[in-house]
């Protein structure tokens, strides 16, 4: 039997029409993303963004929750709120990264393992106590030359499960995400084998770990073409082989499925979202947890400039509506084009 509160906060970030904002780049990722509009990654230009984002009228109808890192959990906005406070003020749920990254993989040199398990207890407890309510850990796959091996897959799953189990005694709902990356020129029947046999992995950890289905969300990335591939399977290919993937391995117990955009366009991940839920109804919730998807108009919109904060948030709130309305299976990109005007 699961928790009743935790299966709350895991309904409530999964409600009608909504989803999560992953805000938690590590510092090295920001620095990547401000790099690309030229911006220095300096604390108050990072709090700065964080707040343009977290402050948007209307964006709380479209976002149930964020995922914030360590850092953010801390700062306060212009006017002293903590950016916690500012969340839960507009009921917006906030969440925390909670591993420490990949390094490489002992004897398998081509892949990678999540570290951050070492006094993870003691973490959740601090993080509980500065308002998170829910974590998110990440596991990273790669496709390519004889890999996956099941070795890489089954160290990633355990890690996931221990992280998993530990946030469930601590009264946190875990996010659970093992994203198969798209790199490289696999085809989207390589991708649906990996994820498939990635899921399968991560259930059965799951299980064996005692880690209650009811009580956490899955973020796993879509089945998908390689990015380097040299066709990209249609919108309509991409919606049925995802589905059709995590039927043959998630749990029905699982409340919400929410995708990782992993680099996709932000529009196509709000059409593979859309497409996904016209073919509903589904087992799970079928919801989105996007990064890119969500912020790189608003971050582009921004540059760095505070002068630019409204620019910046008609473009966030503009990704979150179109998101929004996918959760419906009632996205018009039409609606894109006119919103460009
Ligand atoms: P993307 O949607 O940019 O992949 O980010 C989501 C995320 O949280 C990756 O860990």
């Amino acid at each position: 039997m699961g928790d009743a509160s935790l299966n709350a906060v895991a309904r409530a970030l999964i409600a009608p029409g909504k989803g999560i904002l992953a805000a938690d780049e590590s510092s090295g990722t920001i620095e990547r993303r401000f790099k690309s509009i030229k911006v220095e990654s300096t604390e108050d230009r990072r709090r700065a963004y964080r707040e343009m984002l977290f402050t948007t009228r209307g964006a709380a109808e479209f976002i149930s929750g964020v995922i914030l890192y360590d850092e953010t959990l801390r700062q306060s906005a212009s006017d002293g709120r903590t950016l916690v406070q500012v969340l839960t003020d507009q009921d917006v749920i906030p969440g925390i990264k909670v591993d420490k990254g990949t390094t490489r993989l002992a004897k398998s040199p081509d892949e990678l393992v999540t570290e951050g398990l070492d006094g993870l207890r003691q973490r959740l407890v601090e993080y509980r106590t500065l308002g998170a309510k829910f974590a998110k850990w990440r596991a990273v796959i790669t496709i390519g030359d004889g890999i996956p091996t099941q070795y890489c897959l089954d160290v990633n799953a355990q890690a996931l499960a221990r992280y998993a189990a530990l946030c469930q005694e601590e009264g946190i709902v875990p996010i659970v995400e093992p994203e198969v990356l798209m790199d490289g020129p696999h085809s989207l029947e390589r991708c649906y084998e990996v994820t498939r046999d990635t899921l399968h992995t991560v259930f059965d950890q799951l299980y064996q770990q005692r880690v209650e289905f009811t009580d956490l969300l899955l973020k796993p990335n879509m089945v998908l073409s390689g990015s380097e591939a040299a066709e990209q399977a249609p919108v309509e290919a991409v919606a049925e082989a995802t589905i059709a993937c995590f039927r043959e391995t998630v749990p029905a117990a699982v409340p919400g499925i929410v995708f990782l955009s992993g680099g996709q366009s932000d529009e196509i991940a709000t059409a593979h979202l859309d497409a996904m839920n016209r073919r509903g109804p589904h087992p799970w919730e079928l919801s989105f947890s996007y990064g890119r998807a969500l912020q790189a108009p608003a971050l582009k919109a921004w540059g760095g400039d505070d002068a630019n904060m409204a620019a910046g948030q008609a473009a966030y709130l503009h990704r979150a509506k179109m998101n929004g309305a996918a959760r419906h299976g009632r996205y018009d990109a039409a609606t894109e084009t006119k919103a460009a005007v």
